[in-house]
């Protein structure tokens, strides 16, 4: 049986207030649409159909390296009409999940289960019992049998009593789509093609319809504005902490970390407060990360400590590292096993080999530096010139002392030492001391300025 995705993202999202198209607000630092995409393709659907409206050539942009079709509703007359303009790509066979680009955290075991109560039926619907119903279309059933659903502007006050409402999520035989939506009309409170109607077409047709809950509430909760995304985005955080600390994460609170990605664990990993891990991260066995560290596409292993307020990006991390307070990992850091770097020290597009140390305030960019080298504090790797950009290599076991400047390209040798403050222009040897400085001058019984009388 074929299964063809349908997903609704055509609406403005006028209260968001945003120049950004609504489905591509992000939750967890990826747009709603990614989310529903990403479901889709979790379903191994055979054919995901977006209907886009606003900001259309924006919304397809993001996604122009996932396969969709995109399809066009030019005017928002209803949800009805904007899956009519489906049928001309619709095949008559298999079924189509109908979901909205505005619901992301809709989950593949949900959807599934939609599948197979709707084998049967030929349509089915997720629907939700809620407290407060207010504003959604209200499922009505007779006999415990589902007989319509009726929109909230259009419901009778009985009818508005009752809790179960539709989320907006349905599963539905093609042929019966190419079926019935032609036949929706508008005449009811908003004007609108409604989706909804099909249900009592079903009825019409001697059908019966089928319902599954969600397993989780937020799963079926939509994204309207600024409020509903800052909840839903809690909610699902609080949901992806509860799933790592099943998986023996001690997060030490949960209500204070943030997963933007996806994240695999080894054993005993703790992670301290206000930690972001975005992109795909790997975190080793017994690694720790410090408070507010910010960790980005990055492998780290074993037994590495992060002090607090750390950031990574595209690095590699080997075991037993130490890493800040204050320390910045660009793209192309590479640090072997048990190498030191400490407070605001940045290392980009360097490979530091095993047991090296830059402990304090340095640069550390295009370069290589070997086993067992200590760089002192405040060297910097000049490795731009202003148009280009060059190579430091440090050979194993150097010692760079504080404050020096190796203007790249330039190659210290394995046991070289590099005196204090010095500026580094030309290769200092294997085992050899280069230093570079101007002579210190002394002046006896020196008299400091005073202040002037005024
Ligand atoms: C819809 C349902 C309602 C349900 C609620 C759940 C109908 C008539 N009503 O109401 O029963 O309780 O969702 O949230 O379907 N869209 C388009 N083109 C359009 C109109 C809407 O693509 O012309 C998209 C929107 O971008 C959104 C989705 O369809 O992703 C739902 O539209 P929305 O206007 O939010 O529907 P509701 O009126 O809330
Ligand atoms: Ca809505």
């Amino acid at each position: 049986m074929s299964t063809t995705v349908i997903i609704l993202a055509a609406g403005k999202g006028t209260r968001m207030r945003s120049s950004l198209p609504k489905v591509l607000q992000p939750l967890a630092g990826r747009p709603l649409l990614g989310h529903v995409i990403e479901t889709a393709q979790q379903l191994q659907a055979d054919n995901i159909i977006t209907i886009y409206g606003h900001g259309g050539e924006q919304v397809q942009q993001a996604f122009a390296h996932e396969t969709v079709q995109w399809v066009e509703q030019a005017e928002q007359l209803g949800t009805g009409h904007a899956v009519q303009m489906a049928l001309p790509v619709l095949g008559q066979d298999g079924v189509s999940i109908i979901l909205s680009g505005d619901v992301p955290c809709i989950s593949q075991a949900t959807l599934e289960q939609l599948v197979e109560a709707s084998q049967a039926t030929g349509i089915g619907l997720v629907t939700l019992t809620l407290p407060d119903a207010t504003g959604y279309g209200r499922i009505v059933r007779d006999n415990g049998q589902i007989q319509a659903i009726v929109e909230h502007k259009d419901a009778s006050e009985a009818q508005r009593q009752i809790q179960e409402i539709n989320t907006g999520i349905y599963c539905v035989s093609n042929a019966k789509l190419h079926q019935w939506l032609p036949k929706l009309s508008n005449d009811n409170a908003q004007g609108e093609y409604y989706l909804t109607d099909i249900v009592a077409m079903a009825i019409a047709d001697g059908m019966q319809v089928a319902s599954v809950q969600p397993e989780r509430a937020f799963e079926v909760e939509g994204v309207n504005d600024r409020m509903q995304l800052a909840a839903l985005e809690r909610e699902f955080q609080s949901f992806q902490a509860k799933q790592l600390m099943q998986q023996g994460v001690h997060l030490i609170d949960p209500s204070r970390f943030d997963l933007r990605g996806s994240l695999k664990v080894g054993q005993d990993v703790r992670i301290d407060i206000n930690v972001i891990i975005e992109g795909e991260v790997e975190l080793g066995d017994r690694v720790e990360i410090g408070a507010g560290c910010v960790i980005k596409n990055s492998k780290i292993a074993a037994g590495t400590k992060v002090q607090p307020y750390s950031v990574f990006e595209n690095a590699i991390v080997g075991e037993d590292v130490q890493i800040g307070p204050f320390a910045r990992l660009r793209p192309g850091a590479v640090l072997a096993n048990e190498v030191h770097i400490g407070n605001f020290v940045e290392v980009k597009n360097t490979q530091i080999g095993v047991g090296s140390k830059a402990n304090h305030f340095t640069y550390l960019g295009d370069a290589e530096v070997g086993a067992g080298s200590n760089i002192g504090a405040g060297t910097i790797t000049c490795n731009y010139d202003g148009a280009n950009k060059f190579k430091t290599i440090i050979g194993d076991a150097a010692f760079i002392g504080s404050n020096s400047s190796l203007v790249a390209p330039v190659t210290i040798g394995n046991g070289a030492t590099v005196g204090a403050g010095s500026v580094i222009t030309r290769d200092v040897a294997d085992h050899s001391l280069a230093f570079e400085r101007s002579k210190q001058l002394s002046k006896d019984n020196y008299q400091r300025p005073q202040k002037l009388k005024k």
